[in-house]
């Protein structure tokens, strides 16, 4: 068996490996500038009954009567993200998931949603979910992962309501900033 003080040599070099390469990946993410960032619309036209054509989303529960801001009521969408802020401009990509309402006390949601993006310019997926503090003037929601030409990304979607026409329509501008590209 060895003595201890042969071993120390190399505690040491174990030690100062280990600490070399801490920092070296732990960059300050808060410092950090994006690797990409780009602006969408998203438009969400609730099915109102009499609509299938236009509506691009559905509560497919009604509103669970707990509290007075439709506690429980899950709305699906297929929802069209566009460049500009116009409903008819030529959807980019489509947000698929759902936003269910989540608080008695307060209008809140909770999102869980794709933006799926198939078109000659981009292929692939972003997948984003976080709380939607409704009341709040901007709104940080996490990119928690993406596939083809978003392949393992990450990063924040920050949401902005732009518009509310009643519960038939609503516009959310979104701001996509993603710190981690491949
Ligand atoms: C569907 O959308 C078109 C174009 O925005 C509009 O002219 C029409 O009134 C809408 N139809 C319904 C039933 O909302
Ligand atoms: C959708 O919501 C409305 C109003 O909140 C409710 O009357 C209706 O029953 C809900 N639809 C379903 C499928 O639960
Ligand atoms: C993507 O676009 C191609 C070409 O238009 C089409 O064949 C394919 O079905 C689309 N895929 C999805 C998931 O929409």
């Amino acid at each position: 068996m060895r003595k201890l003080e042969e071993k120390i040599p190399l505690i040491l070099l174990v030690l100062f490996m280990a600490f070399q390469f801490v920092p070296a990946t732990q960059k300050p993410f808060r410092d950090s500038k994006p690797c990409k960032q780009f602006m969408l619309y998203y438009h969400d036209v609730l099915f109102g009954g009499n609509d299938p054509l236009n509506a691009t989303s559905a509560n497919v529960t009604g509103p669970s009567g707990l509290g007075a801001f439709d506690f429980g009521k899950v709305v699906v969408f297929d929802d069209p993200m566009t460049r500009d802020q116009h409903l008819t401009s030529p959807p980019i990509a489509r947000a698929q998931g759902m936003y269910f309402y989540n608080m008695k006390k307060v209008p809140n949601a909770w999102f869980t949603f794709s933006l799926v993006f198939n078109s000659s310019e981009h292929k692939g997926t972003l997948n984003i979910l976080g709380a939607d503090i409704i009341t709040a003037k901007t709104r940080d929601l996490s990119v928690v992962g993406g596939t083809g030409d978003f392949f393992m990304t990450r990063g924040i979607v920050t949401l902005e309501t732009e518009v509310v026409e009643g519960t038939k329509y609503f516009r959310l501008k979104m701001d996509t900033k993603l710190y981690e590209c491949y």
